[in-house]
């Protein structure tokens, strides 16, 4: 596989970071995804904004223009051949030797490298997930996309532990999010649920595109926090993000949600997103 770092294109194995870098010794860096699907980007302008927003946020810059970081991930779409599968953009403060406050003048570190996978054709989403519920003892400021993800690899090593297929993150008795996606449920009367944007959660590129289709569509959306009896008790439930799309959620803390089987509005987005986005 070829890699990206710091404007070169390299084999994986000849890749080469500084031991001082920030990202590495204080997970002083933002990330994203964007998912490919026949060879293209999906939502790449999305993925843009929020990162300039994530930098904004950490005093941080871009290291390069926009459309230069377009070129690099059409590159490594290319010559990596990925058909369908994501792009992994990171960019770290860059090195300095180590110190808590920010240094003056860093050089940014960027990173890209893709993983070829199938997306749209999943086992999970066919069936539906199972989850189990977790204290959310992230940080405060989860809106940042920081490459600070230790505790939702903890969560989701919990939900492995116990035989299921992610953890959804609770805060005060409501549900924040997935470990690595937004969270809904849609209640009796069909409304969907889900939280509101706000520092405790990150704001999903796949959550706006999903909400914008609910808006067309002139279904009942509510954007509030819920809580876990909430959820319990939902007619069904879905999650979504860059690499999951719309995954349709069967089971909570044991719970069977509806007959157990992928809900009918998590099927129907989870359709029209993809076809959306081809
Ligand atoms: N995760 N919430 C969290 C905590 C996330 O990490 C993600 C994405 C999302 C969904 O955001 P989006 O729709 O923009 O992908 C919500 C990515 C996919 C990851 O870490 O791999």
């Amino acid at each position: 596989r070829t890699v990206y770092v710091n404007g070169d294109y390299v084999p994986e194995r000849e890749a080469k970071i500084s031991v001082f870098d920030r990202g590495f010794l204080f997970a002083d860096g933002v990330y994203e995804v964007t998912s490919v699907l026949n060879g293209k980007l999906v939502d790449f302008a999305g993925h843009m904004r929020r990162l300039r927003r994530s930098l904004d946020e950490l005093q941080m810059r871009m290291p390069c223009s926009e459309e230069e970081l377009l070129q690099i991930h059409r590159k490594l779409v290319e010559v990596n051949a990925v058909a369908e599968g994501l792009v992994y953009m990171q960019i770290t403060r860059g090195a300095a030797d180590r110190d808590f406050t920010y240094p003056e003048s860093a050089t940014p570190t960027l990173v890209l490298f893709t993983q070829a996978r199938p997306v749209i054709a999943s086992p999970v989403a066919e069936r539906g997930a199972r989850v189990v519920t977790v204290e959310d003892l992230r940080w405060g400021r989860r809106d940042i996309k920081t490459v600070q993800l230790l505790y939702p690899s903890m969560a989701k090593m919990i939900a492995k532990g116990q035989g299921v297929d992610d953890a959804w993150l609770v805060q005060d008795g409501k549900i924040t999010e997935g470990t690595s996606n937004n969270t809904y449920i849609v209640t009796a009367d069909g409304t969907i649920v889900t939280r509101d944007l706000s520092h405790d959660i990150l704001p999903g590129i796949t959550r706006a595109a999903v909400l914008n289709c609910v808006r067309e569509l002139q279904m009942k959306v509510e954007e509030r926090a819920f809580s876990v009896e909430e959820a319990l008790s939902a007619r069904e439930a879905f999650s979504t993000s860059a690499t999951g799309f719309v995954c349709p959620v069967v089971e909570i803390d044991g719970t069977v949600l509806g007959d157990g089987k992928p809900g009918p509005v998590a099927r129907r987005l989870r359709q029209i997103y993809i076809e959306e986005s081809l």
